[in-house]
């Protein structure tokens, strides 16, 4: 069965997030937590769902921010990223950050960032996968006591081909 992406489209959503992403990752999120990153970042938040129309309940989710980081960077964030065990490996957790990653690219990111538990080989194979690198590892990082890797992808600007014979950043 084929699967389908759509951004984030309000708080009828947020039920659905909530219980993909509270299944999955140790942090104990709570509704604010949520409401911080889709209400202000709708557009950075991606959904997938099963093909068939009698299906529902999204079986993929990605959260995410973007924000000047330091007055230095123009940095997005990924806060969440969780795919339903029945649906895994099948390609959908990297379609949901390329979805993410080109919404970023539309406002000029630079860099993007994300932490993950040390431990959590499928979350590191799939970033580093699509280029991220690890940073640093934070020691204790999550309340469950374990620590993290950050991993950081640096976006190189978008050149446009205008047929003037230059080449414009786009900004
Ligand atoms: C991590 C997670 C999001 C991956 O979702 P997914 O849809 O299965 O990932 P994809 O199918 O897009 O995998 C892409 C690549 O990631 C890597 N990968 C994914 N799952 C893996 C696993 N279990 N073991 C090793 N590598 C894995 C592989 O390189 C894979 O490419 P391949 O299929 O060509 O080998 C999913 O396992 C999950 O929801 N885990 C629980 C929540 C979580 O850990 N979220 C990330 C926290 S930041």
């Amino acid at each position: 069965m084929s699967v389908i992406y759509r951004q984030y489209s309000g708080e009828g959503d947020l039920p659905y997030i909530m219980d993909l992403v509270q299944s999955e990752l140790s942090e104990p999120y709570v509704i604010y937590t949520f409401r911080y990153f889709l209400h202000q970042w709708p557009h950075l938040s991606f959904l997938a769902y099963p093909s068939d129309p009698a299906t529902s309940a999204p079986i993929g989710v990605i959260v995410c921010k973007q924000s000047m980081h330091r007055e230095t960077a123009n940095r997005g964030y990924i806060a969440m990223l969780s795919v339903s065990k029945n649906w895994r490996k099948r390609g959908i957790a990297s379609t949901l950050v390329k979805n993410s990653l080109d919404a970023m690219k539309e406002d000029g990111v630079e860099e993007i960032v994300l932490e993950t538990e040390y431990d959590n080989s499928a979350a590191l194979s799939l970033y580093e996968s699509l280029g991220f690198i690890r940073e640093k590892r934070l020691y204790r990082f999550y309340l469950n006591g374990k620590d993290a890797f950050r991993l950081v992808l640096t976006v190189p600007p978008t050149y446009s081909d205008d047929g003037s014979g230059h080449n414009w950043i786009v900004l």
